[in-house]
Order: structure tokens, then C-alpha cells, then sequence
């Protein structure tokens, strides 16, 4: 592996990762305003969509579909494919390809019902014979880095989570995100890193730690008990947007790029970027999702965010959030 990691930039095939720290995949949060934001505050190294489904993918719109809208700057970034088809797979990689992807990410952690029902995410692990059929496929169709995201399983069992990453390798994943959580774990449940730390010499593949990263400290726990080679964070980048250019400047040295903005200027900014990007329609069930994460450290954030809910407008949610920030100073 030491090749692939040089003062931590990593090497996946041509694409350098640095710093390594990835702003996750989420449903209706990982779309181009939210990447933009992140991107601006500096410090993240790669850049996810949220899970896109395989086989409607060729019949998509990348200057339309809210999911595919991406502008130049957003580099490097994987677009996370779930499905179970191997069908599928060739002409969704076409597509990817057309979109300019640096790489293709397959989830093997989503245990949302429907994605069970047709065999995808989580479920796809616990069939091993298709998963790798899926893989197989999907490597044979591209050149780019492929990643997979996956949990820890149905319990703490290091054996068989060591033969999944080892499956994973010998398919020719290149990354292998974890979240530090049990198949069956809510997301409030404390992450588990050091289960982690005990498959890491098992595989020489890139891995990714994720989960409950909310501050440096975090970030750093989190490297120390997983011996991982990079950090994903979700959440904790929509609380607080210069989260991944705090711990790349703690961790990893790089200078910040840019002044602190103040609370106001990144909600603002993020409103912004939502009306350059998205049409009227697609913008404030955007903002009132990215506010249920952004108001949570704040006082009094719960009536913030419940006065955003309760907004039929953008206009009237952009008063309403210009006066908790007029109030909060
Ligand atoms: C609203 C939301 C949507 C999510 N959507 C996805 C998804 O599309 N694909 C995926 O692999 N994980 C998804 N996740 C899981 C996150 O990528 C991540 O694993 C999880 O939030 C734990 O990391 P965190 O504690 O840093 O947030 C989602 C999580 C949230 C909160």
C-alpha cells in the first residue's frame, strides 16, 4: 500500500486524493450546492453524489435531474450507483463516463426497504454471489476508481468483515469506505472505529473511515482506531461546512483558503448557490433539509429549523432565517 498513500495523498489508479477526507453521499444533502459550499471552505479531497439508481440513470438529464447537476469545479467526484443488476451496469458507467466522472461508487450499506426489496444496498452484501457478479461487471466496464460503502455487518464478527474486504480487493475495488456501525444501528449510536482497526492489515485496499465524525477530535480518534487511510464525513460537514478545512488544517497541515465567514454568510451562500443551481421548484425542500443539520449546534436551533420547516416560500424562509441570525448575534 505504501505507494498509494506518499505524506497522505493517495494514489487511486490516476487520480491523486488529497487532502484524504470525502464529504459523503446523502440523499437530498450531497448535490451540488451542498459540494460547492464545502468545496469553498477547503479541506475536502473528494466529492460523492448522493446514491443514483443504475438502471434510470442512462434516461437522465445531467443539466436537469437536481440529482446530476454538477458544475466544473466539483472535482474529484464519484458518483454513488445502487443496484443489483448486472444489466444495468453497462450502460450506467456509459452514462458516467459522458458526465466526466473521476470514479464510480457502488453502495452496499443503504437498508432503506426499497433498495432491499430489489436486492441492492445492504442487501446485495448478503449475496455474495451476485455482489461479486455486480463488481465484476462494473470493473470490466470502466477504468476509473471504484469504491464501494459499506457497515461493519449483522454483529461484530472481525472474521467474516476481514473475508468481505478481501472479496472486495480481489474484485478490484479500489476503495473500501466503512461505516462504523452495525447493519441494524441508528445513526445516534456511538461509531465503532476500532472494529475497523482490526481488519485494516488484512487488506491492502484504501479505506475510508465514516461515521460520527463531528470534530477534529473525531477526526482524529477516528484515524487512530481504524488505522484508515482517509475520513468520510456526512453530517458533520452539513452542521458545519469548514469542518473538512478545520481538520485538514489540524491534521494534515494545508493552509485555510479562506476567511471565516460568519453563521449568516454560509447560509447565504448555500441559498445562493441552491438558487444558481436547482430550479425554483427544487429549492427550499433543499433548504429545509440542509437546515435540519445546519441549525442542530445553535441555541435555540430547533426553532430555527422549525421556522424554516414550516416556510411555504424561499422568500419567506430567507426572512425568517435573516432574523435568527439578526437575533442570534
Ligand atoms: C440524510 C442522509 C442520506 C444518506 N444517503 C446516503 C446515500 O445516498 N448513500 C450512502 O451510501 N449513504 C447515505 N447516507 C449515509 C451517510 O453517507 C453516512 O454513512 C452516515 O451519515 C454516517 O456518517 P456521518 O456520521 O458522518 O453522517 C445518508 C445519510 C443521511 C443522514
Amino acid at each position: 500500500m505504501a505507494e498509494r498513500v506518499f505524506k497522505n495523498k493517495l494514489l487511486v489508479r490516476s487520480l491523486q486524493i488529497y487532502p484524504p477526507i470525502a464529504l459523503a453521499p446523502m440523499v437530498g444533502l450531497s448535490h451540488s450546492a451542498l459540494r460547492t459550499l464545502v468545496q469553498e471552505e477547503g479541506g475536502v479531497g473528494l466529492l460523492f453524489t448522493e446514491m443514483l439508481a443504475a438502471r434510470r440513470l442512462p434516461h437522465d438529464n445531467q443539466y436537469c435531474s437536481p440529482l446530476l447537476i454538477r458544475s466544473a469545479d466539483e472535482y474529484p467526484l464519484f458518483y454513488q450507483l445502487v443496484t443489483a443488476d448486472t444489466e444495468a451496469i453497462g450502460p450506467a458507467t456509459e452514462k458516467l463516463h459522458e458526465f466526466r466522472a473521476q470514479g464510480i461508487d457502488l453502495n452496499l450499506g443503504c437498508p432503506a426497504p426499497l433498495q432491499r426489496k430489489q436486492g441492492a444496498g445492504i442487501s446485495l452484501v448478503e449475496n455474495k454471489g451476485l455482489m461479486c457478479k455486480v463488481l465484476r461487471r462494473l470493473r470490466a466496464c470502466t477504468d476509473l476508481p471504484v469504491s464501494v460503502k459499506i457497515r461493519l455487518g449483522d454483529n461484530l464478527d472481525t472474521v467474516k468483515l476481514r473475508e468481505l474486504c478481501r472479496l472486495l480487493e480481489n474484485e478490484g475495488v479500489d476503495i473500501i469506505t466503512i461505516h462504523a456501525r452495525l447493519n441494524g444501528e441508528k445513526f445516534c449510536r456511538k461509531p465503532r472505529w476500532a472494529a475497523i482497526g482490526k481488519i485494516r492489515e488484512a487488506v491492502s485496499v484504501l479505506i475510508f473511515v465514516n461515521g460520527g465524525i463531528f470534530s477534529i477530535d473525531d477526526a482524529r480518534t477516528s484515524l487512530e482506531q481504524s488505522g484508515a487511510d482517509g475520513i468520510m464525513i456526512g453530517r458533520g460537514a452539513v452542521e458545519k461546512p469548514w469542518l473538512c478545512a478545520d481538520i485538514a488544517r489540524d491534521i494534515y497541515g494545508l493552509s485555510k483558503s479562506c476567511q471565516k465567514k460568519t453563521d449568516s454568510e454560509i447560509y447565504f451562500k448555500f441559498v445562493n448557490l441552491l438558487e444558481q443551481r436547482f430550479t425554483p421548484e427544487r429549492r427550499l425542500g433543499r433548504l429545509k433539509q440542509f437546515t435540519t443539520y445546519f441549525a442542530a449546534p445553535f441555541v435555540f436551533g430547533h426553532h430555527f429549523a422549525a421556522s424554516i420547516q414550516s416556510s411555504s416560500t424561499i422568500d419567506q424562509a430567507k426572512q425568517r432565517a435573516a432574523d435568527f441570525f439578526a437575533r442570534s448575534v
